[in-house]
């Protein structure tokens, strides 16, 4: 029973109605399921700071109404029979089950500050909104009226998105892929789900790297997978790890994202990026590459090696991509690249779960890759991120350095940061959240205790200088260094 609640001692509606509301609502939301017992009236009095009499009253009005029942000796409890008078359903149970798990609970607390404008957002993994290309009035125009259709899309997606999608994957990643064998997605993240759904079954044992943004996703656990992790050294993932997950487990599929890695920013080796995939063809197990952050290159930095797929020539690879962390994540748009029959097998999948993505967001996106604005809008982003990786490294030197380490990201949105003394993070992330400022930390993504992922892509300069030295004064409050 939610007690944080407190009837208005001064207001119009009589306080044993409004208690007699208030647990009402908790019934019809199933806060209160059928048979939950209520407290004695002796307690909740004392509880909510009224007369016993009064509590009686909202007692007997729900009794009379049918959503209580009670018995001399025995206490009072939700109805178990009649579902009240208003015959609700039991939400509670509902909720509970289900084939989808809810997003981890430290997940869900940092997603509410992400919502509260006035906390520094050092969690937020998008680009700030002067990052996000607009489109002119007219030319929407146009495509509403020439081009546009509105109608159902083909189940891969649009047929001239695939096309310039083809061309864009040729020029920009040196991957030979066909229109035939991209399907078009609601961002990266149906890739994956669908991939979990679809080409896998409960039971089956995935590896991916230990820490990953993948161990964030209770979709691949809903799906019933057994996860397994890949450890990693300065190159990326450990090869000899997937073979020796594969002797122990029979491993039916094994996820990357080698480019920019979320959230350590680490970019595997060419090399190892070669052994990985050869490791995987001899051991036939498909390998998943998540390259959502690969284009984020920041200026003078060195260029991140190809994505496997371009190495792939016999379609072992499985290559994940979107448009959100480069022009817009609102579009909802992202692509797999995979052998035609994979590629019809999911497009299958999600015609039956959402009758295709959006055709005007998959109109938008196409206009935009198929014209030089993409080049212009990489090389923009390329300085901003330079400059907002040096306004938090500045930050980090001024106000953590005598508590944590981090690595310079050579990419991407984030600096993975280790305090040298590890402090409760659930705490950190109270104190940080009432300090008015919010980051990710490590265990989100599996990391041990002390790991945090600080992102500057959202915040400007002087505000991600204020948030590292709020996120100082909550370390220093709960007693870390
Ligand atoms: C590594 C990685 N992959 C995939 C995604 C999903 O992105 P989207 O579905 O917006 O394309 C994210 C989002 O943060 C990510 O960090």
């Amino acid at each position: 029973m939610k007690v944080e609640w407190q009837p208005d001692k001064q207001g119009n509606t009589p306080v044993y109605q409004q208690i007699a509301q208030w647990l009402e609502r908790q019934i019809i939301q199933g806060d209160l399921p059928p048979g939950a017992s209520l407290p004695a009236e002796r307690a909740l009095a004392q509880r909510l700071g009224v007369n016993r009499g009064t509590v009686s009253a909202a007692y007997e009005e729900l009794r009379a109404a049918g959503l209580l029942q009670s018995w001399q000796g025995s206490g009072t409890w939700v109805s178990r029979h009649l579902w009240g008078v208003q015959r609700v359903p039991n939400w509670h149970k509902y909720t509970n089950g289900g084939a989808f798990l809810p997003a981890y609970p430290l997940v869900k607390r940092i997603q509410e500050a992400c919502f509260d404008p006035s906390i520094v957002n050092l969690a937020k993994a998008e680009l700030a909104t002067p990052l996000i290309p607009t489109f002119q009035p007219q030319e929407l125009q146009e495509l509403l009226q020439s081009q546009l259709q509105l109608g159902y899309i083909h189940p891969k997606g649009d047929p001239g998105l695939r096309e310039v999608l083809s061309r864009h994957l040729r020029d920009q990643y040196g991957i030979a892929a066909s229109p035939e064998e991209i399907l078009v997605t609601s961002g990266a993240q149906q890739a994956l789900h669908l991939i979990s759904l679809c080409l896998l079954s409960p039971g089956d044992a995935v590896a991916m790297e230990g820490p990953s943004y993948s161990y964030s996703l209770p979709l691949f656990t809903s799906a019933g997978l057994r996860l397994y992790r890949l450890s990693m050294d300065e190159e990326g993932i450990v090869p000899g790890d997937i073979r020796r997950l594969h002797q122990e487990n029979k491993l039916r599929m094994v996820f990357v994202n080698p480019t920019y890695h979320n959230p350590t920013g680490l970019v595997m080796s060419e090399s190892r990026r070669r052994e990985v995939l050869d490791l995987c063809m001899e051991l036939r197990i498909p390998l998943v590459e998540d390259d959502a952050y690969g284009a984020l290159a920041m200026k003078g930095s060195r260029k991140p090696p190809q994505p496997i797929k371009a190495m792939d020539s016999s379609g072992a690879v499985l290559y994940v991509n979107s448009v959100s962390k480069t022009i817009a994540p609102g579009l909802r748009i992202g692509w797999l690249v995979g052998p035609r029959s994979v590629v019809e097998r999911l497009a299958d999948a999600k015609q039956q779960m959402d009758f295709g993505t959006s055709s005007v967001s998959q109109q938008l996106a196409r206009r935009f890759l198929e014209s030089d604005r993409w080049r212009a809008q990489m090389e923009r982003l390329a300085t901003y991120l330079c400059t907002q990786r040096e306004a938090m490294l500045t930050a980090l030197d001024l106000h953590l350095s005598d508590c944590a380490e981090w690595k310079v990201p050579e990419g991407s949105y984030h600096v993975w940061c280790r305090l040298r003394e590890p402090v409760g993070e659930r705490q950190l992330l109270d104190a940080a959240i009432l300090e008015g400022v919010v980051f990710t930390p490590g265990s989100v993504y599996g990391a041990e205790e002390g790991w945090m992922r600080l992102t500057y892509s959202w915040e400007a300069p002087d505000a991600i200088g204020d948030g590292i030295r709020r996120l100082k004064k909550a370390l220093l409050e709960i007693g870390g260094r």
